[in-house]
């Protein structure tokens, strides 16, 4: 059944293609970016590859205008897991977007082809995406940048050296673009515009016009499909629909439609309310709104926890983690997703909220089991509340995958440790991976908790965790590599403190 709206509903969905506006009527809620692309306009440059965000084949740029600085945003996103609806209120550029009406190629185009950067061609479009995000917000990226920024686009005929090359050597062409400095734009840690041509200023004047301000609802062959610009509108339309499907960035339910074929009644999309992405620091906590995007998330928690920035940066992709939110990954309660066992040991809290009421949970106590949460129906998450870091504590996560970029973890393992005088004062141990549900290693922690940060009180700890988990076998691991990986990397984590090093001395990228 169709939700109560306010009288200021909209029923029309616009974004800007090529300099216009395009305002579409009656579409499909669950259609892809990548199929109204290639089926309804025959832009057929953009290529489906694996249809579930993980080649990067499809990889397409949206522009956003923000208001903290006040300016357009641009972020690679996946459109074969992006519903089209989603558009509404931004920019999209696809690869057809790039050359001048002359002919004359991007840099990035140009530079493709001078360093030989394409064989088969059918990963290029989504490369030359990837890379033209990059060139509009970085000047001079150096190799870990560059790797990143291309960590979700799989080639397998070319080789990536050529591919690095042209990252490197798109910045040597000048375009002949009438350049417009006026417009210049900066948004920490995530993608941005840093120049804006005549063009694309002109584009941001047309953003202006088309806000996604209000309500839209859509209604198509039985679905409904609605975007609320406010937290209390969420909340109210959620209360009278409580069978809703939340859709944030859609990097899991995308996949529920391409993949499962899963039939969406009813769609309540949050990417339009600015509020919901809003992160703020307290004298004692970070506080991220639930629909803040995992891009957005990673400089923050950077800022206050170092420790973090592998896990965050092997956090799926660029194009997903400027998608996928954190109160996704969260509320998506998945025994895999990475975010979780380190908020668990963090002490991380949860704003919940349904109508009018709100409550506040510890994450420990959110997961029931498997996919199952604490959530009400018609409840959301509203924000997550980090406590800021202790001053002895030391924090380590590690991710177990096999790969190094874009891939699951088989085993994700957090470890918060205070001690005195070598004694353990305080333990919060969390692993992903091991049970149904993200989940403390609570047997270890006593084993641990009062005694000494030692060789002999390892030994104890590991044969607790063993007692604490019974993992499963599944295609990412066995039962019992998941526990040999576990204990582990309890050792791993026992030698870095006493080592005093940190996760980020590991980490080579550009070998
Ligand atoms: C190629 C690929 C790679 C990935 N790699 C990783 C990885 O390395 N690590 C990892 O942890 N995850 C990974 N993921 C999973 C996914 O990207 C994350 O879980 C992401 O954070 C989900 O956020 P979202 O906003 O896209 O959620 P959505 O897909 O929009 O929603 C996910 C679920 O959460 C619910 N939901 C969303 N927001 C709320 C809210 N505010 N309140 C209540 N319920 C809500 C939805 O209803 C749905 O059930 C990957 C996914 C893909 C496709
Ligand atoms: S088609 Fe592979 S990521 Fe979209
Ligand atoms: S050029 Fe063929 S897959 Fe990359």
């Amino acid at each position: 059944m169709a939700a109560k709206l306010p009288k200021d509903v909209r029923k029309t969905i616009r974004f800007i293609l090529d300099g216009e506006i395009v305002e579409l009527r009656n579409c499909d809620p669950t259609r892809t970016v990548l199929q109204y692309l290639r089926e309804d306009l025959q832009r057929v440059g953009t290529k489906e590859g694996c249809a579930e965000g993980d080649c990067g084949a499809c990889t397409v740029v949206i522009g956003e205008l923000v208001s903290v600085p006040d300016g357009l945003q641009l972020r690679a996103i996946n459109s074969c897991i992006q519903f089209l609806p989603t558009l509404d209120g931004k920019v999209l550029f696809t690869i057809e977007s790039l050359a001048a009406e002359s002919g004359e190629l991007h840099p990035v185009q140009q530079a493709m082809v001078e360093c030989h950067g394409s064989q088969c061609g059918f990963c290029t479009p989504g490369f030359v995406m990837s890379l033209f995000a990059l060139y509009k917000s970085a000047a001079h990226p150096d190799r870990r940048e560059i790797d990143n920024a291309l960590a979700g686009n799989l080639c397998r005929c070319t080789g990536y050296r050529p591919i690095v090359d042209a990252a490197r050597k798109m910045y040597d062409y000048h375009s002949t673009e009438n350049k417009d400095k006026s417009s210049w734009l900066s948004v920490p840690g995530s993608t941005v515009l840093d120049e804006l041509s005549v063009t694309e200023a002109q584009q941001v004047d047309k953003l202006r016009s088309i806000a996604a301000t209000g309500t839209l609802h859509l209604e198509f062959d039985g679905k409904q499909y609605y975007a609320p610009d406010s937290i209390e509108e969420l909340a109210a339309l959620l209360r009278q629909n409580p069978d809703a499907c939340i859709l944030s960035g859609g990097t899991d339910i995308g996949l529920w439609v391409t993949k499962q074929h899963r039939h969406l009644a009813s769609v309540i999309y949050t990417g339009n309310i600015q509020s919901f992405k809003q992160i703020s620091v307290s004298a004692s906590h970070l506080t991220i709104g639930a629909g803040a995007p995992i891009s957005d998330v990673m400089p923050m928690l950077s800022q206050y926890f170092p420790e973090l920035d592998e896990l965050f940066l092997r956090f799926a992709s660029p194009p997903i983690r400027n998608a996928g939110t954190l109160g996704g990954n969260i509320a998506n309660a998945s025994p895999i997703g990475d975010s979780m066992p380190v908020l668990i040991v963090l002490g991380a809290e949860l704003l919940l909220r349904s109508g009018d009421n709100n409550r506040v949970i510890a994450l420990d106590d959110f997961y029931l089991d498997y996919q199952k949460t604490a959530l009400a129906r018609g409840e959301f998450v509203q924000e997550v509340r980090i406590p800021l870091p202790a001053t002895d504590a030391t924090v380590r996560t590690y991710k177990l995958s096999k790969r190094f970029d874009q891939d699951i973890s088989a085993v994700c393992a957090a470890f918060s440790v205070a001690f005195n005088e070598n004694i353990v004062t305080n333990v919060r141990i969390a692993y992903g991976g091991m049970a149904a549900i993200p989940k403390r290693a609570v047997k270890c922690e006593l084993a641990l908790l009062g005694k000494q940060w030692d060789d002999a009180g390892i030994l104890e700890a590991v044969s607790a965790l063993d007692r604490d988990f019974a993992p499963l076998t599944d295609m990412r691991a066995s039962d019992g590599y998941r526990r040999n990986a576990a204990a582990n990397l309890l050792r791993r984590f026992y030698i870095d403190s006493k080592q005093g090093e940190t996760l980020t001395n590991v980490y080579h990228y550009g070998r």
